[in-house]
């Protein structure tokens, strides 16, 4: 392989990578839908994208890892299929739209691997790092949001049946919220860490705050 295509960092990066982050039901889709549409309306380039389940392999790789199977998935086939996913959605999607200096809003991203694979399954965190340092060529976010809540509520949020993650056990979705506020706690400079059982308002008015702090959002 190429170095470019190896890392497609050494090509230069103009736009800007945010991701969303946290438990099911926590309101990622809700803040995302909200930012896109006030980047919009200010004329900024914004794509709205997720992991996994982007692109034609996304999409299968989604089924696979999302729909209840007759046997269970491997926990490393399931971190296998995560990274096979992110590894497609860097090269595809990601990278073309960072150069193109677009402003990215990125749902679920590397933190979830560490949370949900890591923390929920008990694979090794170093070797998850690494990994995900691998497959993303080492692009990292400008700015991740983590919507915390307690898991009984994300879930309660939840309409319809559940999928194969959000049907997991209390205690697995607990170790997954743990996972993430210790990923808050080593990032802070990165991670915005909000409260997400407060009103969608007060949230969005929270992420639209730290992006202006952070000169990624001007004007009111
Ligand atoms: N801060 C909030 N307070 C109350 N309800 C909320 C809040 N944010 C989102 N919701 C509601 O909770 C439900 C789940 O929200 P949303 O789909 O945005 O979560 P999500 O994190 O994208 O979930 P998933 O992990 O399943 O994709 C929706 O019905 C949404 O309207
Ligand atoms: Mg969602």
């Amino acid at each position: 392989m190429s170095t470019e295509a190896m890392n497609p960092e050494s090509g230069n990066k103009r736009g800007v990578l945010i991701t969303f982050e946290g438990i099911e039901g926590c309101g990622k889709t809700t803040q995302m839908t909200r930012l896109e549409a006030l980047l919009t309306t200010k004329g900024l380039a914004a794509l709205t994208t997720l992991e996994p389940g982007e692109g034609p392999i996304g999409r299968r790789i989604r089924e696979d890892l999302l729909t209840h199977h007759p046997e269970p998935l491997d926990p490393l086939a399931e971190l296998m299929l995560y990274l096979a996913d992110r590894a497609q959605h860097v090269a595809r999607i990601l990278t073309p739209a960072l150069r193109a200096g677009k402003i990215v809003l990125c749902d679920r991203y590397t933190d979830s691997t560490v949370a949900y694979q890591g923390y929920g399954r008990g694979i090794d965190l170093k070797k998850i790092q690494d990994l995900n340092a691998f497959v993303t060529r080492g692009l990292t976010p400008d700015i991740t949001f983590l919507l915390d809540c307690p898991p009984e509520v994300g879930l309660k949020r939840i309409r319809g049946d559940l999928d194969r993650m959000e049907s997991q056990d209390m205690a697995f979705h607990r170790r997954v919220r743990a996972g993430y506020l210790a990923l808050a706690k080593k990032f802070p400079d990165r991670i915005v860490l909000c409260d997400a059982t407060r009103p969608v308002e007060n949230v969005f008015r929270k992420v639209t705050a730290a992006l202006r702090d952070r000169g990624l959002l001007e004007g009111n």
